[in-house]
């Protein structure tokens, strides 16, 4: 017999073929966001969900679940939606997509970069506004060339931005839980902590998990450790920074500018930097191309297969 799988959100199609060969498979076809309400109503009688990262599957949601329900495959590499613990104590294994998005993640990580050191923010509107003119110093901005990266987290994306950073002429300094080996490493320098490796950012790329020890790890006194005029952009999640000290110290100048692809709340955004200038914001479109996201919820389904057919996932994450 088929299993049944709740697949919470729209994939692209050739995805969305893949499962229902597999499974009866309910598909969203109007791509709604299920309430916490729908999610458990709808997943009764299923044997696994296929869930995304606009689905908060806290411990209540978990308690609330079919208990048909095994197993929960996340449509993302990030597991920050779903309480892995409360789903573990009901012997729901819980499985994440890592490596398919590296490179995806590491390529818009550059495009912060680009974006907050040359402008792009301010560009784009002048441009769209046909009220520049060319001047010697008209919307100078910061070369990458010769200046200094750090990368707080230095797993597979942080090391995929370190080879495109480097590239571009960038000097690349990391700090990680443990100092990678020198292959990994690829000539970067590994900083023991946090101030020493900020007070070397001329530009900094966050790319690590959000986790209870990195929570607002950018704060009023972190800030401090910076160059003054340094760049700070996040790729990975918008737990890592105190919003209301970044944006006084985009306001003082502390901090030049600043990129982002994810934010604390998203869609909506601390008011403060919507008026910021130099502010380059991203609706999260880290792993947004075609060949990822394929990639994505094929790995997804096949964690979905694997755990069916073996009662086990090598991507399982609890
Ligand atoms: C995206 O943010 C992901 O975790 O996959």
């Amino acid at each position: 017999m088929k299993k049944k799988v709740l697949v919470t959100r729209k994939l692209l199609r050739s995805n969305e073929e893949r499962a229902t060969k597999f499974w009866e498979a309910k598909l969203n076809l109007n791509d709604e966001v299920y309430s916490q309400k729908k999610l458990i109503e709808l997943s009764q009688g299923c044997d696994g969900i296929l869930s995304s990262l606009t689905e908060k599957i806290d411990e209540k949601v978990i308690s609330s679940l079919s208990p048909t329900i095994k197993i929960i495959s996340n449509f993302a590499v990030g597991f920050g939606n779903i309480d892995i613990e409360a789903a573990k104590k009901k012997n729901i294994v819980v499985t994440n997509t890592p490596d398919v998005l590296t490179d995806a993640t590491a390529e818009i990580a550059m495009l912060l970069i680009l974006g907050a050191c040359r402008r792009a923010n301010e560009g784009i509107s002048y441009a769209k506004k046909e009220n520049w003119k060319w001047s010697a110093d008209f919307l100078i901005g910061k070369q990458l060339t010769g200046s200094r990266l750090g990368i707080l987290g230095m797993g597979r994306i942080g090391r995929a931005l370190a080879k495109l950073a480097k590239a571009f002429g960038m000097e690349i300094h990391y700090r990680n839980r443990s100092r990678l080996s020198p292959e990994k490493e690829m000539g970067a320098k590994y900083h023991e902590d946090l101030k020493s490796l900020f007070s070397v950012s001329d530009v900094l790329s966050i790319c690590c998990p959000a986790t209870k020890e990195t929570k607002d790890i950018i704060n009023k006194e972190t800030l401090e450790y910076f160059p003054t005029g340094a760049i700070i952009t996040n790729v990975a999640r918008g737990d890592m920074i105190d919003d209301e000290a970044m944006v006084k110290a985009l306001t003082n100048r502390k901090i030049y500018a600043i990129g982002l692809d994810v934010y604390k709340g998203e869609p909506k955004i601390y008011p403060g930097y919507l008026n910021q200038p130099s502010a380059f914001i991203l609706p999260h479109l880290g792993s947004a191309t075609k060949k990822t996201r394929t990639a994505m919820a094929d790995l997804a389904i096949d964690n979905l297969e694997e755990f069916f057919n073996t009662g086990n996932c090598k991507n399982k994450v609890n």
